[in-house]
């Protein structure tokens, strides 16, 4: 049942897009945990950054269950991107499952539901099982072709080598097959997975590196390797607990995982999963791996959430929990009740609460700056110091929509450098929230039902008024 392999899947080129975080590397923290100033796309909110970095520590120990964390400040101070930061400096093994709070709320599924999955997507098993593997060079791959089409299956001979042995195996109409698949051929070193049949390729033998001389950037090579050509090997698997439910869910089926529809999951699924998990750790097959769920504005949880959160955490197979609100004292949903950041008491005292500053204008500056270097912009010093005052004025998130349509202004008059001019036309033609607001209020009575009366008083009630 845990035949799937994550790092498959993780091989895929992405397509390369600029995402409003994708400048953010990591949390930029020494050895020490010390932040460093500008450091893997992260500038300044050395505190925050800092207090991440312990949670951070606390998740690759593991040995931590149910803590939580709250990110909380002004909107635009960097708590998504922290949160960021942190997935990106844990392991490919550790798992992070981000999610934003209103993601929960669905027809197909309850709230809880919604919320348990997620937590299950956040911790993950290594499944160490060991097998026996036949790994080397291919010296000849030889196929037989029946005489008369479709008469007989194919078979054929497979010649490997190590640096010590060489090996004929017979093939299989279903191994030339998967041979074919992975487009294997002769100096390819490859590993095959002996109970299953199932090819890997590892790379191009060094020795034949002088071969061809036209070689695409993606051919990796390798030493052929030693000793025997049949190993005995240990293979981790690593998949989170949600992926093991999905697949063991009789009614949906693996594929599930694919389109996401995974419905909900019985709750003896769930109990006979982890009862089986606990086996296999006391048998040492198997290993935990915490990760962390971050839910992202927080403070659309409504209270039946909030409660279940408490009660989840407590489980000791809980994950790290980090959430994160710009809220400041406001109503919990669900209730008439008002509290700090939308959350009730008996969950926020369970948090660790890590804040965020206002930026000062060095750190926009900085922060411009490897915007302007992520989306490719080159830009004068002096429009940089424009568009940092910008950002001091209006807000971080206003500057740096700003640099790629002033780019794009630059491009319109054949220029080549973003210059001070660029960023005054986009100013004009694109408003902030400040400005924005205050044009309302000047035309306000021309907008379908504008407000103007009932806060002017004098024509109470008729609050729609079409010009
Ligand atoms: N310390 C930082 N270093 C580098 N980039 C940052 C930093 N802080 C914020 N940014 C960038 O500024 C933008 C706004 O930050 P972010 O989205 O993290 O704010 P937020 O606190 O989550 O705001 P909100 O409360 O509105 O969700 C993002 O593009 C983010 O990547
Ligand atoms: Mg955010």
């Amino acid at each position: 049942m845990a035949d799937l392999k994550l790092s498959e899947t993780r091989d895929l080129t992405r397509i390369e897009r600029i995402g409003a975080h994708s400048h953010i590397r990591g949390l930029g923290l020494d050895s020490a945990l010390e932040p460093r100033a500008v450091s893997e796309g992260m500038v300044g909110q050395t505190s925050a950054r800092k207090a991440a970095g312990i949670i951070l520590q606390m998740i690759k120990e593991g040995r931590i269950a149910g803590r939580a964390v709250l990110i909380a400040g002004q909107p635009g101070t960097g708590k998504t991107a922290i949160a960021m930061g942190m997935a990106k400096s844990l392991g490919l093994e550790t798992p992070f499952a981000m999610i934003s709070a209103s993601e929960i709320f669905s027809l197909e599924m309850s709230k809880t539901e919604a919320l348990m999955q997620s937590f299950r997507k956040a911790i993950a098993v290594r499944i160490k099982e060991e097998t026996e593997v036949i790994e080397g060079e291919v010296v000849e791959i030889q196929i037989d072709r029946p005489a008369v089409a479709g008469a007989a299956l194919k078979t054929g001979k497979l010649t490997m080598k190590t640096t010590e042995m060489e090996g004929v195996y017979d093939l299989g109409a279903k191994m030339i097959e998967s041979l074919g698949k992975e487009k294997v051929q002769s100096g390819d070193v490859i590993a095959i997975d002996k109970p299953s049949g199932k090819v890997t390729k590892l790379g191009r033998s060094f020795s034949r590196s002088r071969d061809y001389d036209a070689i695409g950037p993606q051919v990796r090579f390798v030493q052929c390797p030693g000793g025997e050509l049949q190993k005995r090997k240990e293979i981790v698997h690593c998949v989170t607990l949600h992926e093991i439910d999905v697949i063991n869910s009789r009614t949906q089926g693996f594929l599930a995982l694919f389109t996401g529809d995974t419905g909900e999951i019985r709750a003896e699924v769930r109990e006979q999963i982890d009862t089986k998990v606990a086996e296999w750790r006391e048998e040492g097959k198997a290993e935990i791996v915490p990760g962390v769920l971050f839910i992202d504005e927080v403070h659309m949880l409504d209270i039946e959430c909030f409660s279940f959160l408490n009660r989840a955490l407590e489980n000791e197979m809980a994950p790290i929990l980090a959430v994160a609100t710009n809220r400041g004292i406001t109503t919990i949903r669900g209730t008439n009740y008002k509290s700090p950041h939308g959350i009730p008491i008996d969950l926020l005292d369970r948090l660790l609460i890590i804040t965020t500053q206002p930026y000062t204008k060095d750190d926009i500056h900085k922060i411009l700056d490897i915007r302007c270097q992520e989306e490719d912009v080159e830009i004068a010093e002096e429009a940089k110091a424009l568009l940092t005052h910008i950002g001091v004025e209006t807000s971080l998130r206003y500057a740096i929509h700003l640099i790629t349509a002033a780019a794009l202004a630059c491009q319109k008059r054949k220029g080549k450098v973003v210059e001070n001019e660029d960023i005054t036309r986009v100013y004009n033609l694109f408003l902030d929230v400040k400005r924005s607001t205050q044009y309302l209020m000047e035309y306000q009575e021309q907008y379908m039902f504008s407000e103007a009366s009932i806060v002017d008083g004098d024509e109470g009630g008729t609050s729609a008024k079409l010009p």
